[in-house]
């Protein structure tokens, strides 16, 4: 299996979310840049390895085809809007996602903002998140997140392509939302009626036996299975973001997955329903403005950054090279190799 990118890093307490969008002309400017991700996370990390900095970057549908072409990884395509009868999950622009964490925040905006100087005119960051973890892991809704998240093989299990798509095993998709919280309403709310939205505790964070969920609880609606009763999972590792004075109080949503349609399927139960919920509570506080699906190709594609799959042959490298007037790789910074320091 291909070096997978830091995806399963674990939980910092800073991260920035880079959205990125590439105007018409600006591909060569990403084949540049990806093969020196690498280098630049080496340059800040390097100096502070206690803070853990990773950056982990993922590629819209529109620019894959753009910058890369055939083949094309098996599950990757825009993100869906969702429509609910109360509440929608919009689509919004986006071409690259680069998710930076550290246990220092001045270590992710070091990478940040060496990432945006190689950005160049063509490409234009479309959005900026400064997310920071919260005492508890709670989120701003006062619960504890991530708590069910898979851990060792079946974390990798859950977000790693694996022979079902041999040319882009070691990827992984992502799914992004920015949500907003109305606090206000929220809290209005006894606590009981706060446990009954999620279907867990708030104080000490234990799950409702099932005959006890409410079935329009987040739980209740986001615990889905496979046709052998195998229960799907994801890897989410939202951050709270928000800033006082404009009374903003949010989440960034977050989720890796081996594919898009299990992160999917939880998104129509919660925003479509699934009888006899119409829709997930936590959606009546919770407002979600964005969202994006990426591929997050191996670390070994970034390096080298030319469609990974058995097909591809010195045609269709040579036709690229072509399209882009110069072979891919060339122009770059030559910082270094991609690939990441082997882990402690
Ligand atoms: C406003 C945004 C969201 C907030 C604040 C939020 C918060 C939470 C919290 C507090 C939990 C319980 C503890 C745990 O993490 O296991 C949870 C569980 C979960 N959430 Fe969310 N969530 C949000 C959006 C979403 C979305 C959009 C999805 C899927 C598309 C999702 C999928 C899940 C899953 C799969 C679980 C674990 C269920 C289990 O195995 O028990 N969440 N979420």
């Amino acid at each position: 299996m291909p070096e997978p990118q830091d995806i399963l890093a674990p939980i910092t307490e800073s991260a920035i979310f880079l959205t990125v969008c590439v105007d018409p002309g600006g591909e060569e400017a990403v084949v540049d840049l990806l093969p020196d991700l690498g280098g630049l996370r080496r340059s800040v990390g390097f100096r502070a390895p206690e803070a853990r900095l990773s950056c982990v970057v993922g590629i819209g549908s529109d620019l894959w085809d753009r910058a890369f072409g055939a083949p094309r990884p098996a599950g990757l395509h825009p993100f869906r809007e969702l429509r609910g009868a109360r509440h929608t999950a919009p689509a919004s622009a986006g071409d690259l996602l680069f998710h930076i964490r550290a246990e220092r925040l001045d270590l992710c905006f070091e990478l940040a903002r060496l990432i945006g100087e190689r950005l160049g005119p063509r490409l234009r960051v479309v959005e900026e998140v400064h997310g920071f973890k919260s005492f508890d892991e709670r989120d701003l809704l006062g619960f504890v997140d991530g708590t069910e998240n898979p851990e060792g093989s079946a974390a990798r299990a859950a977000v790693l392509v694996g022979e079902e798509d041999p040319g882009f095993a070691g990827g992984s998709y992502v799914i992004v939302q920015k949500y907003s919280h109305d606090l206000e309403a929220w809290n209005a709310l006894t606590v009981e009626q706060q446990e009954a939205a999620f279907g867990r505790t708030k104080l000490d964070d234990v799950e409702f036996a099932d005959e006890d969920k409410a079935p329009d609880s987040h739980l209740a609606l986001n615990v889905i299975e496979d046709e052998d009763g195998e229960e799907l999972q994801i890897v989410r590792l939202n951050m709270p973001f928000g800033r006082i004075g404009s009374n903003e109080f949010g989440t960034f949503y977050i989720a890796y997955a081996r594919t898009p349609a299990v992160t999917e399927q939880m998104l129509e139960n919660m925003f479509l329903g699934k009888a006899p919920a119409a829709h997930d509570r936590i959606l009546d506080f919770s407002t979600a403005h964005t969202g994006n699906l990426f591929f997050v190709p191996s670390a070994d594609f970034l390096d080298d950054p030319a469609p990974a799959a058995p097909a591809e042959s010195e045609g269709e490298d040579a036709a690229r090279a072509g399209d882009e007037g110069e072979p891919p790789g060339e122009g770059s910074l030559g910082i270094g190799g991609l690939r990441r320091s082997p882990t402690p």
